[in-house]
């Protein structure tokens, strides 16, 4: 039988559009009491709006150092606890060798790794004290399959399933669940930015964000006896 994610407390990271809006619908849905994260204030606004349980909004830069713990103390101010973190926030930079923006590459380094660290060291410390909580981490297949001209971004996300296997097996003894969920193509705004960058061809229709949003719903409805490491959502005709 699955678990109940009734009263449960979820942070989500990259809740301002796309699959953390999406994950954000489906957790509240469910009964999750929700703190929502991004930079653009007022899209959280608007989300929480519209979403039929209780909701926080913190509006802040997910690289900058103090932003985890923020979550963190939000969390327990507001719900007097957290049970879940999902690290869903992320940036794509790429670009060919003779015309990359080694800025912009710097900033999704720390975005679309470092934060996530930082992150869950935040809450595992509090999760592994408590015995109990969940860590999903978004990755993307293409941690398992890189393309030309985007080897940063596949890097990172290779990154992060490695990290968040190894976090895994240290607190599993603990209580704690951690797992990746690797989108494939997803009808986002960052899609479109992918899909002229490297060709996905116009006709393959992507997944859309309430598919990995399902799927994450599911990894945490899991019986405490298991825990998913990964799931990998590919578009149903891509490659890779
Ligand atoms: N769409 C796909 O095909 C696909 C495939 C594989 C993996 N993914 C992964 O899925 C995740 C979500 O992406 P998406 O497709 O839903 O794209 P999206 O619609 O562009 O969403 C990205 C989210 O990350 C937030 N974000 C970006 N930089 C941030 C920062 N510095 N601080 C705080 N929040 C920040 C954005 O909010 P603000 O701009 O308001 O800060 C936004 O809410 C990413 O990790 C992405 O790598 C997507």
């Amino acid at each position: 039988m699955s678990l109940s994610l009734k009263n449960r407390i979820a942070v989500v990271t990259g809740a301002s559009s796309g699959i953390g809006a999406a994950i954000a619908r489906e957790l509240s849905a469910s009964g999750v009491k929700l703190v929502l994260t991004a930079r653009r204030a007022d899209k959280l606004i608007d989300l929480s709006r519209e979403l039929p349980g209780e909701v926080e909004t913190v509006a802040a830069d997910i690289a900058a150092s103090e932003t985890p713990r923020r979550l963190l103390e939000r969390a327990r101010e507001r719900f007097g606890g957290i049970n879940i973190v999902v690290n869903n926030a992320g940036v794509l930079a790429m670009g060919p060798v003779d015309d990359v923006d080694l800025d912009a590459i710097s900033r999704m380094i720390r975005i679309n790794f470092e934060a996530v660290v930082r992150t869950c060291y935040t809450f595992a410390q509090d999760f592994k004290i408590q015995r109990s909580g969940s860590i999903i981490n978004v990755s993307s297949v293409a941690a398992f399959g890189t393309r030309p001209t985007m080897g940063v971004y596949a890097g990172l996300k290779a990154a992060v399933e490695t990290f968040s296997n190894s976090l895994r097996i240290e607190l599993g003894a603990h209580g704690v669940k951690v797992g990746c969920i690797a989108p494939g193509s997803t009808q986002t705004g960052m899609l479109l930015d992918l899909r002229s960058s490297i060709g996905i061809s116009p006709d393959a229709p992507p997944a859309k964000a309430e598919d990995v949003a399902a799927a994450v719903r599911f990894m945490l409805e899991q019986p405490d006896r298991t825990n998913i490491a990964g799931l990998r959502i590919y578009s149903a005709c891509e490659g890779n």
